[in-house]
């Protein structure tokens, strides 16, 4: 990554560097962060078991919602920059509190999240500037779905309109199912979050995730990829947040990704201008690669789980800065990304049941992992009061590899994650099938 040194001001003020956020990302961000030997301690608020094991890692364990103590705390502990990694905060408007309080943020105010926190606006606000998308309907009551739902001559997609931890999104397979996935969700299954409804066209192809680091005006690019949604192989089973990734996608050549920045990106980023949005952070854009060409299935405000841990190896020590950039405004756009030439693969261990109900307080068992070949991002991890690692979520945790070819990257994954266990443990065999030239398909 060539970075000019003369642009990042005042570099020691880097020294200590806070992530909000409890999981895999904000994990992998932190390990990312630490390589600068300018950063001397990254603060998790809360961060999770694996946080420590970070090196210069330490969590904090306060409430992000009690302002008053959050700001002690900031002060106290010197934070020359904040990262804040998940939707909520930076949709109840943290990282515009931090800002009034004279913090560096990196993660956009209240009004930048809205591309994610309301899909209806975020369909609107792609209308306006012309970017392609699905089409869509914006409902306000059952009755109008209804209609949709039964004049519709093709496939529709139900959306609840906020924020439900990504279950908020249904596919059903005909009118009836339609019908009662808009039901349920004026219903109240997502509370406000489903007061408004979108119904889109179901459209078709691979799906692989962009993400443009932004400070206002300007942007870099990060390396592309390309997330597992489903549970099972061969992309069989319910929606998850994500069973595994890899990194670039080599589906998005680079005259593929210019036409994505002309039709995509650079209009976003032109609308936000237009509606006088100050977007400092990333924007992560999920695509669907259509006959039709590119289009926007979803926005995101905050990096993508698992491709986040998938994209941090390939950063470089420099990766701080650019975060640093982007939060004071003073991105060139020139920045290169450099990834060593490596390719990056992330698979995810969940528990037995996930992502439905699942339980709990298992004990991990780490055996002989490669450390110099893979890291281990824990997702969702506690510690046991004598110190023994334990399950705490549906994923887990993630084993992320990086070599010259992903059959490399892989093999070596797959080699090491034997080592790790735990009762009820599941994975995905085939993250990367796309892309593993050796990958036999087992059905
Ligand atoms: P979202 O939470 O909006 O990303 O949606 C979750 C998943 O639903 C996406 O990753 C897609 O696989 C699928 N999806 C969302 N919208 C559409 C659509 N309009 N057509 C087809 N699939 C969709
Ligand atoms: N990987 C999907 C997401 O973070 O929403």
């Amino acid at each position: 990554m060539s970075i000019n040194s003369t642009s990042s001001k005042n570099l020691n003020s880097l020294e200590n560097i806070l992530i909000i956020g409890n999981g895999g990302r904000e994990n992998s961000l932190a390990w990312a962060i630490q390589k600068n030997e300018l950063v001397k301690k990254v603060y998790l608020i809360p961060g999770n078991a694996g946080s420590e094991r970070i090196n210069k890692c330490k969590r904090i364990k306060i409430d992000i919602n009690n302002k008053n103590e959050l700001v002690e705390k900031l002060n106290f502990f010197n934070i020359n920059l904040v990262v804040i990694g998940p939707e909520i905060p930076l949709a109840n408007g943290l990282a515009d509190f931090l800002r009034e309080k004279d913090f560096k943020v990196f993660g956009p105010g209240k009004d930048g999240a809205k591309l994610e926190y309301s899909k209806s606006w975020a369909k609107e606000f792609m209308q306006n500037a012309k970017i392609p998308t699905a089409n869509f309907w914006k409902v306000n009551s059952l009755e109008e779905a209804k209609k949709i739902i039964q004049s519709s001559s093709f496939p529709l997609v139900v959306k609840a309109d906020g924020l439900a931890s990504g279950k908020g999104v249904f596919i059903p397979d005909s009118k009836d199912e339609c019908l009662s996935a808009a039901e349920s969700i004026f219903n109240g299954k997502f509370g406000q979050a489903g007061n408004v409804v979108v119904l889109e066209e179901k459209i078709q192809g691979p799906e692989v995730s962009v993400f443009a680091l932004c400070d206002g005006e300007k942007y870099v690019l990060l390396p592309t990829a390309q997330d597992h949604k489903r549970l099972k192989e061969n992309d069989k089973g319910p929606n998850t947040g994500g069973m595994g990734a890899y990194s670039p996608a080599p589906l998005l050549t680079e005259d593929y990704l210019d036409k994505i920045i002309k039709e995509i990106i650079k209009p976003t980023i032109v609308e936000l201008n237009k509606k006088n949005i100050d977007y400092k952070g990333v924007i992560y854009f999920g695509l669907m690669i259509t006959e039709s060409g590119p289009k926007v299935i979803e926005y995101n405000c905050r990096f993508g789980d698992p491709e986040c841990q998938t994209i941090m190896p390939l950063m470089d020590k420099n990766f701080v800065f650019l975060l640093e950039k982007c939060s004071m405004g003073n991105l060139t756009g020139d920045e290169k990304i450099d990834t060593f030439d490596k390719v990056s693969g992330c698979v995810i261990a969940t528990s037995k049941g996930y992502p439905q109900e699942y339980k709990t307080g298992f004990p991990i068992k780490i055996g002989k992992v490669d450390s110099d070949a893979c890291q281990i991002f824990d997702s969702g991890t506690s510690l046991s009061k004598n110190g023994e690692l334990l399950t705490d979520g549906g994923r887990v945790l993630s084993i992320v590899c990086q070599d010259k070819d992903f059959d490399m990257v892989f093999e070596k994954a797959y080699k090491n994650l034997k080592e790790i266990n735990f009762d009820g443990i599941y994975y995905r065999s085939d993250i990367g099938h796309q892309v593993r030239k050796n990958f036999i398909k087992e059905n």
